[in-house]
C-alpha cells in the first residue's frame, strides 16, 4: 500500500472508468482514505461514499474542506455522443464542474488534482497520424471544446495558483465491468458484448474508421503513474497524449472472428460518424513515456481475448 496524505476524493466514480479506478485506488491507498462520489450516492461498499453534484460549487468546496481532501480525481464529465444530444448539460458538467473542482482545490494548500482529457480535443484540421501534443486543436463537439477548455483552465490554475493539476488525453477505453456513458468509441465495447452474447452486431461507425484505443488495465495503470509522478518531472501538465493501439471496426471484427468465426458485423453509420471523422488515427505518446514512464501492455488481440473471456466463456475448441 502506498502512502497518501489526507483523503482522496473521486468524482464521477460510478462511470466506466470511475468504478474500476476507485477499486484500484482503494487497494493502493486504503479504504478509509478514499471517498467515492457521483451524482447519486455510489452503491459500493469498499470505501466511503457520498452524493456530489460537481455543478454545485458549495457542495464541492464543503466536501473538500470537511473531509481534509488532498487528492482529487475528477472524472465526472459528459462524453462526446451524449454531449451532442445535451450540449447545455455537457457544458455545465464539463466546464462548471471543472471550475468548481479547481477552485475548491486551490482554496486548500497542497491539493493534487487529476482529470482525464480526451482525443476529442482534436478536430478536423488536426493532422491524423502520430499527433503531437502541441498541434492544431479546433474541436467541433461540445465535449471536445469543453475538455480543451479544462486543459487550459487547469494550466491556468497551475501557473497562477501553483495548484498541482495533471491530466492526460485518453483514447477510447475498452472495458467489460461498467458500460461507457455515451461516447463515440463505445462501438468497440458494444461489438465485443454482442460477440460474447452470441449475437451479430450493427456498427454505428464505418468499417474503416481508425481511432486510437486502450484497454482498461492500461488506462488505470497510466492514471496511477501520472498521479504518483514527482511534480518536478512534469514538463507538460494537463495534455499528455496516451494510446495503446489503433484499430478500426473491421480490424476488431476480424480479431473477434479469429476466436468466434461465426461472428459478423453490418455497418450503418449514424451521426457519431461525423464526430469520429474529426478525431486522429494515432497519437504520439512519447512525452508521457519520457516524463512519467507511460507504457501500455495489452495488444489488440490480447485485449479481445481477455474481453471475450470476461464477458462470456470462449467456445469449445
Ligand atoms: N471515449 C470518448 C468518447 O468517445 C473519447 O474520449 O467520447
Amino acid at each position: 500500500m502506498q502512502q497518501a496524505h489526507g483523503k482522496l476524493l473521486i468524482t464521477g466514480s460510478s462511470g466506466q472508468i470511475g468504478t474500476e479506478l476507485t477499486g484500484t485506488l482503494v487497494e493502493r491507498y486504503g479504504a478509509d482514505r478514499v471517498i467515492a462520489t457521483d451524482i447519486s450516492k455510489p452503491g459500493r461498499k469498499d470505501c466511503n461514499t457520498a452524493a456530489l453534484d460537481v455543478t454545485e460549487a458549495d457542495s464541492v468546496k464543503n466536501i473538500v474542506k470537511k473531509e481534509g481532501v488532498t487528492t482529487i480525481v475528477h472524472l465526472a464529465a459528459i462524453l462526446s455522443a451524449k454531449g451532442e444530444k445535451t450540449p447545455d448539460f455537457a457544458f455545465d458538467v464539463n466546464v462548471n464542474g471543472m471550475r468548481n473542482v479547481l477552485s475548491a482545490a486551490a482554496a486548500v494548500s497542497g491539493v493534487k488534482l487529476f482529470f482525464p482529457s480526451t482525443i476529442g480535443i482534436f478536430g478536423a484540421d488536426t493532422p491524423r497520424d502520430n499527433v503531437p501534443i502541441e498541434t492544431i486543436t479546433r474541436p467541433t463537439t461540445m465535449y471536445g471544446i469543453t475538455k480543451l477548455f479544462c486543459e487550459q483552465l487547469g494550466e491556468y490554475y497551475f501557473r497562477r495558483y501553483g495548484l498541482d493539476v495533471r491530466g492526460l488525453r485518453l483514447p477510447g477505453i475498452v472495458s467489460y465491468k461498467t458500460p461507457p456513458g455515451g461516447g463515440t468509441t463505445d462501438y468497440s465495447i458494444e461489438m465485443l458484448r454482442a460477440a460474447a452474447g452470441g449475437e451479430n452486431y450493427t456498427c454505428f461507425l464505418k468499417k474503416e474508421t481508425m481511432l486510437p484505443m486502450m484497454y482498461m488495465p492500461d488506462a488505470l495503470g497510466a492514471i496511477v503513474k501520472l498521479l504518483e509522478a514527482p511534480s518536478s518531472a512534469l514538463v507538460h501538465r494537463t495534455n499528455f497524449n496516451v494510446m495503446a493501439f489503433s484499430f478500426c471496426p473491421s480490424d476488431l471484427e476480424n480479431e473477434i472472428r479469429k476466436i468466434n468465426p461465426g461472428f459478423s458485423v453490418s455497418y450503418a453509420p449514424d451521426e457519431r460518424q461525423e464526430i469520429a471523422d474529426t478525431w486522429p488515427r494515432s497519437l504520439d505518446s512519447s512525452a508521457a513515456a519520457r516524463e512519467w514512464g507511460f507504457s501500455a501492455k495489452y495488444t489488440l488481440s490480447e485485449m479481445v481475448r481477455d474481453m471475450l473471456m470476461n464477458l462470456a466463456p470462449l467456445p469449445e475448441k
